[in-house]
């Protein structure tokens, strides 16, 4: 069956409205080049450490082979969310529909990525401010999160709870990542425990005191995110469903039309025109 085509933000939707034309939904985070002389978001602090472009670069190609010029490289990015949450919550999780009918925007700066993404080193209000700008609630952004129960991170991003830094991370994770983050390969797995399944352990870790961010630990910073964390950890289908839900939600930020977007023929450089 064909997925469901996403409906456009109408203008002056909080979507559309606050959300600027780099910023959103639309592959903008994949380009090399605009040929504008710019650099683009993926010079953008935020996107350095950005890894799996090659994922997105095979299946735009095998698109192109089947029907040049259908599917935009930010539905192909919309897509690859879908089936990863689906693989690797061990094809337990729904497999939920992701409305198709994205383009791809023509612009890219690196100066928005640290206006428009939020911090690892922010606290709760902040974050909040971050994803409501996009039209995203505090309970998207508890329940996002989540996905920090899958990859790895850079020491830098967490640096500020490790010592000579106080923090309140349990003190045995805090010197077992003082270790890792010493060795040669200074980087740490998000979740300790099951790193390479997505899965609800991730809240059972923030309560804890076992997630990397500061970030993550501001999820247990005021008794209404305390409580969604407390719940997703112990309300077994809970966390998956509102996951699969806000994912569909996150699709749809800053999405663009033919009116201002286009379908790229590869995901790293606009077409000529
Ligand atoms: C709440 C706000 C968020 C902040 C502050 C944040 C920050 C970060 C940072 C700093 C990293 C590590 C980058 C590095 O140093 O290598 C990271 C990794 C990651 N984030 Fe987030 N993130 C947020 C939300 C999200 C959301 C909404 C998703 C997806 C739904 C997500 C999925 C991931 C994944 C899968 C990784 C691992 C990447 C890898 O293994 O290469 N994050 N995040």
């Amino acid at each position: 069956m064909p997925p469901t085509r996403i409906a456009a933000p109408a203008p002056g939707s909080s979507v559309s409205s606050s959300t600027t034309a780099s910023s959103g939904c639309d592959a903008s985070v994949l380009l090399n080049t605009t040929g504008s002389g710019e650099p683009t978001e993926l010079k953008g602090p935020p996107n350095l450490t950005l890894r799996g472009f090659e994922v997105i670069d095979a299946a735009k190609a095998a698109l192109e082979e089947a029907c040049p010029g259908v599917v935009s490289c930010a539905d192909v990015l919309a897509f690859a969310g879908r089936d990863a949450t689906f693989f690797l919550t061990n094809r337990t999780a729904a497999y939920f529909p992701m409305p198709a009918g994205r383009y791809d925007g023509r612009v890219s700066f690196s100066n928005e990525t640290t206006l428009n993404l939020p911090s690892p080193f922010a606290g709760l209000e902040q974050l909040n401010k971050s994803f409501h700008a996009k039209g995203l609630s505090l309970e998207d952004m508890v329940t996002l999160s989540g996905a920090h129960s899958v990859g790895r991170s850079s020491c830098s991003s967490f640096h500020d709870r490790l010592s000579p830094n106080s923090s309140d991370m349990d003190p045995d994770f805090a010197s077992s990542l003082e270790k890792q983050c010493s060795s040669s390969d200074p980087t740490a797995m998000q979740d300790f425990k099951t790193p390479d399944d997505l899965d609800r352990q991730y809240y059972q870790n923030a309560v804890d005191h076992k997630v990397l961010f500061t970030s993550d630990a501001a999820l247990m910073a005021s008794n209404e995110t305390a409580k969604m964390v407390l719940d997703n950890a112990h309300v077994s289908g809970l966390w998956e469903k509102k996951f699969a839900a806000a994912m569909v939600k996150m699709g749809g930020v800053g999405v663009k039309t033919s009116a201002d977007g286009e379908i790229r023929k590869k995901c790293w450089i606009i077409n000529k025109v």
